[in-house]
Order: structure tokens, then sequence, then C-alpha cells
């Protein structure tokens, strides 16, 4: 499978009426919709940068429905390949088997216009949304550290012999557009002048430069910036922030997997984890704080139980992982204790730092979180934004200032004030 590469001529973007018929003409969706089709109701909830995004409801049910533009939909100056959907088409349908339905359900996807339509999750919020609203959602952290854990660990070489998962993860190299994104937005931009990196409050221009030009901080992105890179460790989600979570009172679905790319296994834990730190440092009310480092906590427990647990149950079957091979530690169970404590202190390393950038690059990059909007005197949230960049730098400068989830959580909470 791979995308069509240039845009086809067949592409169009769809307008309500072009959604409706569309939907009318996949027999499928129809009938999941069920009535007749100009009974449906079709509303726009498009909020993300990059694509439209439409909820469809009919009598019997709802489906999302998602078309890629040949543009960045808040900046449609900034042109940009279609392919983005069909790599979210291809991470659903390889992650769902592994995750469940810790993630939505794919229905369609056309490769000619470049729509993917999925489950409509229209009890669920966002979880960024609903923390800022002052929700709770007390299994959702446990439950994306349960996601991450198996959508890695089953795409690695821990599960499967190379032959299988190279192939499994080649396809998302070809992911190069939005990749792109990352190694600018993420990676490379925080770390230079650029024209797209933009902040409000003028007291954040001494810790945006002192990022930019302490030495020790310039040395570890270059080396995150090679992680980033070389390091194939499992299939990635690639954007996985608190907007791409939503919950309802007994359910949490990850959703947007359009940056999906093979990499580093920290690199999603950290993606999520600096959400979390960047909400915790808006929250002003010390329950708000509370749950954010709980939540921290309890998504990195998760991640960690789950993936060992995995690990162990695939070792004492005899797995065939090319890497860390049964075969090598059939005879040495501490042996493997020992090698499985280093993989995870390396995945928390990078962790940590990846989670740093983070927060780096959504006070001073391109795109920001409107976590801070909630703190309506500019004065004191540039003083929390503050807070967060110089946690992020000191982390950064020195890799020993903390080497546990649990102490940067704390860490993090001393920090806020
Ligand atoms: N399956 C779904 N069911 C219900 N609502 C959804 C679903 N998928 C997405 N949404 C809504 O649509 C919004 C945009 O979706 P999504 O984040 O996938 O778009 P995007 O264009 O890729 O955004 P971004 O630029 O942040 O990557 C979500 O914030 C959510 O409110
Ligand atoms: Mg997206």
């Amino acid at each position: 499978m791979s995308p069509h590469s240039p845009a086809p001529a067949a592409y169009h973007t769809l307008d309500t009426d072009g959604i409706r018929a569309f939907l009318a003409g996949v027999p499928a969706l129809a009938a999941r919709l069920g009535g007749p089709a100009a009974h449906w109701r079709i509303r726009e909830v498009s909020d993300g940068n990059l694509n439209n995004v439409f909820l469809i409801d009919g009598p019997q049910c709802g489906v999302c429905f998602k078309q890629s533009l040949p543009h960045v939909r808040v900046d449609p100056a900034w042109k940009m390949p279609l392919d983005r959907t069909f790599y979210e088409a291809a991470y659903l349908r390889e992650i769902r088997p592994c995750v469940g339905a810790l993630t939505t359900d794919i229905l369609h996807f056309d490769p000619d216009l470049y729509v993917l339509v999925v489950e409509s999750l229209d009890r669920h919020v966002v979880l960024r949304r609903g923390l800022m609203a002052g929700g709770d959602w007390p299994d959702a952290a446990r439950a994306v550290g349960e996601f991450v854990a198996h959508g890695t660990f089953r795409t690695s070489l821990l599960a499967a012999p190379f032959e299988e998962i190279t192939h499994r993860l080649d396809v998302f190299s070809g992911n190069r557009t939005l990749t792109r994104i990352t190694v600018d937005l993420i990676l490379t931009d925080p770390y230079r002048d650029h024209p797209r990196n933009h902040w409000i409050s003028p007291e954040l221009d001494s810790i945006a430069a002192e990022i930019r030009t302490d030495p020790r901080v310039r040395r570890r992105v270059g080396a995150m910036q090679a992680r980033f890179l070389t390091c194939r460790q499992a299939l990635l989600h690639g954007d996985l922030h608190t907007g791409s979570i939503m919950v309802s009172d007994d359910d949490t679905r990850v959703i947007d997997g359009e940056f999906a790319c093979p990499g580093p296994i920290g690199f999603d834990c950290g993606l999520f984890i600096g959400n979390l730190l960047l909400h915790l440092f808006a929250c002003r009310d010390s329950g708000g704080q509370d749950r954010a480092v709980r939540n921290i906590v309890q998504f990195w427990t998760s991640f960690h139980d789950t993936f060992l647990e995995l690990w162990r149950t695939s070792a004492r079957q005899d797995g065939n992982g090319d890497a860390y091979a049964t075969t090598l530690f059939r005879n040495d169970p501490s042996g493997l204790r020992q090698a499985q404590a280093d993989f995870m202190q390396d995945v928390t390393t990078d962790t940590i730092a990846f989670a740093a950038m983070e927060v780096i690059r959504r006070l001073v990059g391109y795109a920001h979180v409107p976590d801070f909007d909630t703190i309506p005197d500019l004065a004191a949230r540039a003083g929390r934004q503050g807070a967060a960049l110089a946690l992020a730098r000191d982390l950064l400068a020195d890799p020993g200032l903390v080497t546990s989830i649990a102490d940067l959580a704390s860490l993090a909470r001393d920090r806020t004030g």
C-alpha cells in the first residue's frame, strides 16, 4: 500500500453536500448511518491546524469524516501534500489489532479524495479541553499508557522477527511530510531564530534566548534529533498530545495518528508527558495540580508495567523477536531482568528529554497549547510559562537532574510554586 503521488486529478475538497453524496455512495457507510441521506445531520468539528473534520449523525449511528486539504487548514498559503489521511488510515490498520478499543475503528478510506471515515465519538470530549475546564477522568492516563505500551511493544523487534517488523515500519518511513513538520517544529525551530517562532509576553524573551544559547541544551537537542531520526524502535503515534485523546466517563480513545512514523518509544511518552506538564503549569488550583501529577505518574506506571508484562509474557512463550532474543536469556532470568531495566531506563531518559522539548516548542515555537489561556492576567500567565520553560531548559541542560518520571513529576510540582 502506498499513497498516490502527486495529488490525483480526482481530488477535490468536499463541502457538506459533497460529504452527503460521498457517504450515500458507500453502501456500508450509508447502511451504518441509516435512513435517507437527506436526514443526516452534518456538522463541522475541525479545530486542529491541518484537516477538515465533520461528524455525521444518521438515525442509527454516527461517523466521523476527515479529509486532507492541499494546504495547512489554518494557513492556506502553506501548501502540503495530501497523503496524511493515508498514513492515519495505515496507522489505524496497523495499531487497532494491537490496542483494540483504545483507538477508533476505521470504517473507510478513499485514496482519491484522501477521505478517512472512522467511528464517531460523539459522547466523548477532547481531553485537553476537558482538563482545561477542570474535569477529571481518573482512568484516562492509565488507558493512554496501555495504548502506548501495546502499540509500541507489538511493533518492535521485541515482539517479532526483523523481516516482519521492518516491513511494517517501512510504510511509515514514507510519511515524510509530517515527519518534516516534527523535525522542524519540535526538534529544530525553537532552537534557532525562525519566523514561525512566536510568543506574546516580553517576559519570555530572556528564557527563550537562554534556551537557544546554552551549549548544554544545544548538545542535548542535537542528540535528541539524532535519536528521533535514527532509533527505529517501534511504530509511533507521533502526535500524542492531550488534544489527540478523547474521553467519556468510561472510555478513552487515542485519535489522529497522521504523524505515525518509526522512532524511539520515548518520543510518544515524552509528548504526552510534556502536555501534562504544560497543563500542570497552567493549573492554578492545587487540586488540578495534584491531578496533573497523578496523571503523569499513572500514565508512566501503566506504560512501564504493561510494556514489561508484554515482554515477560513473550519471553515465557518463547517469543520470536530478534532483539533481546529469548534464546539469549533462556538460562539467565536475572540477566533478562537487568536488560529490561536498562531498556526501560533508556526509554525514560528519552521521555524526559522529549517532554522538555515538547514544553519548549508549545510555548515559544509555532503551534502553542491553549491551556494557559485560562490565566487571564498576562503577567501571571507569562510567569507560569516562564517557569515551565525554565524547567524544560534545566532538564535538557542536566540529564542527571531527574532520572525517573516520578521525580520529574514531583520536581515540576515543586516548581509550580
Ligand atoms: N472520531 C471522532 N469522533 C468525534 N469527534 C472527533 C473524532 N475525531 C476527531 N474529532 C473532533 O475533531 C477535531 C479535529 O480532529 P483531529 O485532531 O483528528 O484533526 P486534525 O486536523 O488532524 O488536528 P491537528 O491539526 O491538531 O492535527 C478533534 O479535536 C475532535 O474534536
Ligand atoms: Mg492531526
